[in-house]
């Protein structure tokens, strides 16, 4: 880890606004379906039900062809209409659930909290429709969890990640309580347990009781070198947003996805389709065919290093890198900032700030190839992605040449270079979308309950929190976000199904294939450079 902060120092919490990034790789490639695949089986079992469906209303009445049936569902008093050429399986019938708004009039108690505690879809998992596996990079819950798999979590373990855990979040019985241990950068903590309280609304009466301890902080704490020996304690189970590859934090998707309102930063669902349809707007052939970045270069050194790669007089390294000036942009309302408007160069540049960045989403979601200067933290999603398939790798230390040979690759590889960038927006749009992202949190929670040891319990000092006891007290963006990103009702089909561990010769496969494109990467990067020296330019 590098500058490992201490958590108790005052650099603890000041850092970043666009903290930035994640770490290595891995893949896809293992074994399981991927989701389109199970997709595609699901929608194959639909078509063959309906298909049998049609063929025997047919035989049976030939008048079917010739007329309409007119099906009334229980609960709405229009008739509905449907084409029997297009039968819609009976469990399909459609009428739109009912909404749970928030309800802020009055003393804000977690007794007005109206919402229902039990599921839509049942307790008996086994009559639920087939579910989509989930994406690949669900498999590191597994990876995440495994420091706890032969012992479980005791009470012991959990109260000693207590030292830099801002919060102790318990969920008992479907309630929420929430015990505050020091404040967070911003609104990180309020965001995040927001999330946790909108899973509840998604699935409810489905999430097990639990306490878990969370860390607000950027940098990973919990040195597995410190629980490597035979006769150490086990490690301390603490969630946080990112991981390396020397920790065994646990991570959790961070609050940008329900908004970061500091910075104007809105929740991922809208902002998911801002993005797309700002990739519309300029095809990638007619985009700059240059690297951009836009950040704030001075939370980090390799950022700064990064600044020396501008186009200038004596150089052109292929990048257009700017300064982000947060403060000026506030005062002019974040016009400047707008993420969906600046998929506007075919090439952009992920770099680390002092941990992994919540603007990597941001940037992959261009369709622009994205070059990831090698990066040193990982979170919840990145460990999915791929060298060569869904971005291009940057050397750390020679950024300048790594970039300039990535965007003379590309142009001179117009297909695949454009290629890249449609993968790496594809894995955004439909392996990060929001319901993704609660799943996620479903199956890790679910995995991490059952490693208690100990009845979780109401912690002594906490305070039963619920949506409206949150959103009600807030103005501003903070309660424009999570109106915005409220759960309205529960979900109507389970989770995606959980993906199975990796085992040693397949997580084995799936590193040595990363590995192997970046070498092969790099040695196309060394053959053009001792080209260029030679031809002295
Ligand atoms: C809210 O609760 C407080 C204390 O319980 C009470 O004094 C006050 O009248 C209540 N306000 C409303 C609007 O109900
Ligand atoms: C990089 O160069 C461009 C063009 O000269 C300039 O507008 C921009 O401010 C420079 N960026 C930084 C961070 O100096
Ligand atoms: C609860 O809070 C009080 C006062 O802040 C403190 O003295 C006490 O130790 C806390 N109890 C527990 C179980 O954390
Ligand atoms: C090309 O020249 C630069 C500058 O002299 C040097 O740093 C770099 O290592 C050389 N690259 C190769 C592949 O020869």
């Amino acid at each position: 880890m590098r500058n490992s902060p201490s958590k108790n120092g005052s650099g603890g919490h000041s850092r970043n606004f666009t903290d930035a990034f994640w770490s290595p790789f891995v893949n896809k490639s293992g074994a399981g379906i991927s989701p389109n695949r199970s997709y595609a089986l699901v929608s194959l079992f639909i078509l063959l039900i309906v298909g049998a469906f049609i063929s025997t209303r047919l035989l049976l009445d030939p008048t079917v062809l010739l007329e309409k049936e007119t099906v009334t569902s229980p609960t709405e008093t229009k008739p509905q209409t449907i084409s029997p050429k297009y039968p819609r399986p009976p469990t399909v019938i459609t009428k739109s659930p009912q909404e749970f708004i928030l309800h802020c009039s009055g003393n804000q108690t977690t007794g007005r909290n109206s919402y229902p505690a039990t599921a839509s879809f049942g307790d008996d998992d086994s009559k639920l429709p087939p579910t989509p596996t989930c994406p690949e990079y669900f498999r590191w819950i597994h990876e995440d969890l495994r420091p706890w798999a032969s012992t479980g979590i005791t009470r012991e373990a959990l109260e000693r990640a207590k030292k830099t855990a801002n919060f102790r979040l318990a969920i008992v019985g479907g309630k929420v309580y929430v015990e505050k241990f020091q404040d967070a950068f911003q609104t990180r903590d309020v965001f995040t347990i927001w999330g946790l309280l909108q899973l509840l609304r998604k699935y409810p009466g489905k999430i097990p009781d639990l306490e878990l301890m969370f860390d607000c902080v950027d940098w990973p704490v919990v040195r597995a070198a410190d629980f490597a020996g035979v006769n150490s304690p086990s490690p301390p189970p603490l969630f946080r947003y990112c991981g390396n590859e020397e920790t065994l934090d646990i991570v959790f998707p961070d609050w940008s996805f329900w908004g970061w309102s500091e910075v104007n930063i809105k929740p991922w669902e809208s902002l998911l389709k801002e993005l797309r349809e700002g990739n519309k707007r300029t095809d990638w052939v007619n985009r700059e065919p240059y690297a951009y970045w836009k950040g704030n270069p001075l939370v980090a050194e390799t950022r700064q290093d990064l600044m020396k790669c501008n186009v200038s007089e004596e150089h052109e390294w292929n990048a257009r890198l700017y300064a982000q000036d947060w403060i000026r942009e506030s005062k002019e309302g974040y016009k400047q900032s707008d993420l969906a408007s600046q998929c506007h160069h075919r090439y952009k540049i992920y770099i680390e700030g002092s941990a992994w960045s919540v603007s990597e989403k941001y940037i992959l979601a261009c369709d622009s190839v994205t070059l990831l200067v090698k990066p040193h933290y990982y979170d919840f999603f990145t460990r999915g992605l791929l060298p060569a398939h869904h971005y291009w790798p940057v050397r750390e230390h020679d950024k300048c040449r790594s970039i300039k040979f990535a965007v003379h690759w590309g142009n001179s590889h117009i297909q695949k270079a454009q290629d890249i960038g449609k993968a790496a927006s594809e894995f955004i749009q439909e392996e990060l979308k929001m319901d993704y992202v609660y799943d996620y949190m479903f199956h890790l929670l679910t995995e991490y309950s059952k490693l208690l040891q100990f009845k979780p319990e109401i912690p002594l000092n906490a305070t039963e929190i619920c949506s409206e006891t949150m959103a009600c007290p807030r103005s501003g963006n903070e309660r424009k976000f999570m109106t915005e990103s409220l759960v309205k009702h529960p979900a109507e089909t389970g989770p995606c199904a959980m993906p199975p561990p990796y085992d040693p010769a397949s997580f084995y496969a799936v590193q040595k294939r990363k590995q192997s494109t970046a070498t092969r990467i790099l040695q196309w990067e060394m053959k053009y450079w001792s080209k260029q020296n030679q031809t002295g330019s």
